[in-house]
């Protein structure tokens, strides 16, 4: 009889990613100053926070690029100190900034990519064609990297951290500068990987992104966690969605509202007249409420003009959260932050 092992890896299930009291100081700077947290196997965690909150610094770290001071990190079940070599076999790695190699082709990038993985001469070029393919770049497949979009590099870029066919997969800020069309084309891939039974930790800037994809969060800033759970209970701390109603009839506006705030469908917070711009907001946490939204004003005879929805920006978020606005000493941290991660190599230091 066979016997499948999913993780031979000392029989270990569940976690894929293990973290317990990670820190890593850059001089005063506390980049992770404790971090705890876990990847269910085949599922997405999304990793949100603003700029310099820590998130490349984790993704190093996991990557085996950068050694921490303090704490353990497990991946598939190797120590990210004490089996590197067999942790970087299991991890694909999308980093933040492109990392390929101008001068060669889409296709020379990715076959490169395979022979350095072990894959013979033809398992790479199988590989390279068939991710080129998957990624739609097919037809751009022998012009060099540098006549690619920005979009077309985050795709090349994806494609080459799917060589290996990882267990696990960094995804840092993925989609960020993508317009929404190639930001979907991620997404559907990203998914589609998830179905494939990988295990993904994204970081992100968008809650949009993080709505879409993961199945848990956590949120840091500074270094630290300041929220974590299911994407429906932050949502929920933060209020979820609004939806933006204009009635067709403008007289309506308070009529409209009170009916809403009257109706007792679970979970409204209440709706509210705004004048000024001729809408009723009304916070949602999910999409069974606005279909119950949109029944109620049919029901009432209330003609609606336009429906809009809005999504808590990330400072939305951090407002809810922490009481705080994030602090515009952040933004400071980004031009070292960005020149940092072109320059990966200081696990010496
Ligand atoms: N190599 C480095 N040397 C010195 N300081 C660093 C280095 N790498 C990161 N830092 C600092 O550590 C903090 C966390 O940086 P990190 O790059 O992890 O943030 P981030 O969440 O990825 O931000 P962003 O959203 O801008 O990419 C920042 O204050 C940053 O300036
Ligand atoms: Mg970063």
């Amino acid at each position: 009889m066979t016997r499948i092992d999913k993780n031979p890896n000392g029989g270990r299930t569940g976690n894929a990613v293990e973290v317990r009291g990670l820190v890593k100081h850059y001089g005063d700077t506390k980049a992770l100053d404790g971090i705890d947290l876990d990847v269910r196997e085949g599922t997405v965690l999304g990793v949100l926070g603003p700029n310099g909150a820590g998130k490349t610094t984790l993704v190093r770290i996991l990557s085996t690029l950068v050694q921490p001071d303090a704490g353990t990190a497990m991946v598939a079940g190797y120590d990210v100190l004490r089996q590197p070599r067999q942790l970087r076999r299991t991890i694909g790695l999308t980093g933040q900034y492109a990392s390929v190699d101008e001068k060669l082709s889409g296709w020379e990038n990715l076959y490169m990519i395979g022979r350095l993985l072990d894959l013979s001469r033809a398992d790479a070029r199988r590989r390279a064609d068939e991710l080129l393919e998957r990624f739609s770049l097919t037809e751009a497949a022998k012009r060099p990297a540098m006549q690619y979009s920005g979009g077309m590099r985050r795709r090349l870029d994806l494609a080459a951290s799917m060589i290996g066919h990882p267990a696990v997969l960094y995804l840092d800020e993925p989609t960020t500068g993508l317009d929404p069309r190639t930001r979907n084309e991620v997404w559907e891939e990203v998914q589609r990987m998830v179905a494939e039974g990988a295990t993904v930790l994204l970081t992100t800037q968008y809650m949009e992104e993080a709505e879409q994809l993961a199945n848990e969060l956590t949120v840091i800033d500074r270094g630290r966690i300041i929220a974590s759970g299911g994407v429906d209970e932050l949502k929920a701390r933060v209020g979820g969605r609004t939806l933006q109603i204009r009635p067709a009839d403008p007289a309506q506006l308070a009529s409209m509202a009170q009916a809403l705030t009257d109706s007792g469908l679970v979970g409204l917070a209440g709706a509210q007249a705004d004048a000024a711009e001729g809408l009723v907001h009304v916070a949602i946490l999910s999409d069974e409420q606005l279909t119950a939204v949109i029944g109620l004003l049919g029901e009432r005879g209330f003609g609606i003009a336009n429906i809009g929805t809005h999504l808590p920006s990330l400072d939305e978020v951090f407002l809810a959260i922490t009481g705080q606005k994030t602090s515009p000493s952040d933004a400071t941290t980004t031009g070292a932050t960005a020149g940092s991660d072109t320059t990966p190599e200081e696990v010496a230091a």
